[in-house]
This record gives C-alpha cells, structure tokens and sequence, in this order.
C-alpha cells in the first residue's frame, strides 16, 4: 500500500515525507551515485535504508534515466524477495528513496566469512534467486547486475535483492522473445546500443558482443552465483576485465575438484553462450523447467519464503 493510501485509510491527509522525518544514522551503503544511511522514522520508531542521491551529481554524469528506472521497478516489484520501496522525496540538493532495511547485510559477506556454502545450503539460496527472478521476469524486468552483494538478508535470513540502477524495463515485443533485444528498430536507423552495465565477472557474453542485455543475462549470473557459492571462486577470473572477457566468450572455465555431479549439470545448463538455449529462458521450458532440474530435488516451491533457511555455517 502507498503512502497515500494508508493515509487515506486512516483518514488522514496524505503529506510527503522529508528527511526531518528521519533520524540518519551510520553509512550502510556506497555507490557511485548515492550512500545508502540507517535511518528511524520518528513517528513510527521503523529502521529504513535511504538512499541518498546527490542532484546534481547525477545530472552532471547524465544518470537521470538510470535513477527514474530504477523507482518504477521498485514500485513494479511487489515479492518478499525484493528490497521493497516505501517513500520517495527530494529537498533542494538531494533524492531519497526509504528502502526497507535488510538487517543481515550482504550475501558476499557470508560467503566470505565461510569460503563458500555447503550444497544445502546453495540449493536453498540458488532457489530463493530462481523464485525471484521468475517474479522480475514476468513482470519484463531484468536486473542486468546480479551478484552476491546485491543480494542482501533480512532479519529470517531470506534474500532482498536490491540496486536495480542497471535495471531494464522490457517492452511487450520484447518481453515475448525472451527478452532478447531486437538488433534493429523499425526503420533503418539502427538501434542505439546500451553501454555496458553490469560486473564484470558476472557479464553474459551476448552483452559483450551485441551490447544487449536480455532476461536470459540474468539466467548467466544465476549460473555464475551457484558455481561461487559452492566454491568460493567466480567461474571467470582475470586480472584484468579484458582477460575475463576473453574468457567468458570462450567459455573457459573449469569445476573444482569436488564439485558434484547435480550442481555441475545445472551450472552447465545456465552457463551457455547462446541466450535461448539456457535452463529457465521461455525457449527451454521456462522457470517450470528450471524448477524441476534434480539439483532442486526436495525444494517446495510454494512454500519457500514462509520456511526457514538452513543456517549459514
Ligand atoms: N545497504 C544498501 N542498501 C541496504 C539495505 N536496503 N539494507 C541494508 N543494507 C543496505
């Protein structure tokens, strides 16, 4: 429910939020572009993230679009696996967005904290990221910069995933051929290609060769998340971005020893150079499929965010 809506309710005037209705407290977040501060909302003692974006900053590196983005999927995404977006607001200098607060921080710094989490474990969060991902993909979303630090724990230990200023909205055209990008418009003015956004380490290779993201893109990090939580390692590394470009496009990685036979077969089945041929994407079967891949077995879909995650140990 919006702000507006509860205040209707309560029969109050709806008034916008400012930031004397917060007390700040410490950084928990940095960006290029914002830091992200504890807050306690006064009248209600509630703990919130806000975001704080500098305006002029923003205009200056020409981030408007990429900020307006990502408030309209935040206000599109309505799942417990998503940082939710409760008011916005600006003053004179600066945008605020109040996020909910995703108390148990980073899923990286679990993983740095243990190396690396056994296959209960794995399945367990690699199964909250495929439910997610089907609610964002359904509604034409895609993330385009998914990775253990943006996806975040709440007080039960269920992942939020946040920072969707990479994000995409897909168009309904779009949205019918798995998200893959049309490579020209109509007419002949050839499209415009989106400048690279993402993380290196997670890149899918279409996004390296055509400069198009699609909803399949999202479907590679997955990959790439699962092969680093039960190794502790990114499939693609490198000194350089330039190296693990090279290879990323060539498919050049390797399991380590002890990798199982069932993580190893879904790992494959993700890290696909061609976008329609991936697990999960519309052409293979969609989530259904994906969901019934054996690395899965013993998973209740229905019931995953009302259960208890295995401890992290
Ligand atoms: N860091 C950045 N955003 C955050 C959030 N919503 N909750 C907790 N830590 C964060």
């Amino acid at each position: 429910m919006s702000q507006d809506d509860s205040a209707k309710l309560n029969g109050k005037k709806a008034t916008k939020k400012t930031p004397n209705d917060f007390i700040f407290g410490k950084v928990i977040g940095e960006g290029s572009f914002s830091t992200v501060y504890l807050a306690k909302e006064i009248e209600s003692g509630n703990e919130f993230a806000v975001k704080v974006l500098d305006k002029r900053h923003i205009m200056r590196e020409k981030k408007t679009q990429y900020v307006m983005r990502e408030k309209e999927v935040l206000m599109k995404l309505n799942h417990a696996f998503f940082i939710r977006l409760f008011y916005t607001f600006q003053d004179h200098d600066r945008l605020y967005f109040v996020l909910s607060y995703a108390r148990q921080g980073e899923l990286l710094d679990y993983l740095n904290r243990l190396s690396c989490f056994d296959e209960n474990s794995t399945k367990w969060y690699a199964a909250e990221l495929v439910l997610a991902l089907e609610h964002m993909h359904n509604l034409g979303v895609i993330h385009r910069d998914l990775k253990p630090e943006n996806i975040l724990l709440n007080d039960g230990m269920h992942i939020q995933i946040t920072d969707f200023g990479s994000s995409k909205i897909l168009d309904k055209q779009e949205s019918s051929n798995s998200g893959q990008e049309p490579s020209q418009e109509s007419g002949n003015q050839p499209k415009r290609k989106n400048s690279f956004v993402g993380t290196a380490q997670y890149v899918s290779p279409e996004i390296l060769t055509s400069k198009t993201a699609c909803s399949s893109s999202d479907l590679w990090a997955l990959g790439c998340i699962i092969y680093q939580l039960l190794s502790g390692l990114v499939p693609f590394r490198g000194g350089h971005e330039y190296q693990i470009f090279q290879k990323i496009m060539k498919l050049e990685y390797e399991f380590p020893d002890g990798f199982s036979s069932v993580a190893r077969d879904l790992v494959e089945k993700l890290l696909v150079i061609e976008p329609s041929e991936r697990l999960g994407c519309p052409e293979q079967g969609g989530y259904e499929r994906l969901k019934q891949h054996p690395f899965f077995e013993g998973i209740d879909w229905d019931i995953v965010p009302e259960q208890k995650p295995p401890t992290l140990q």
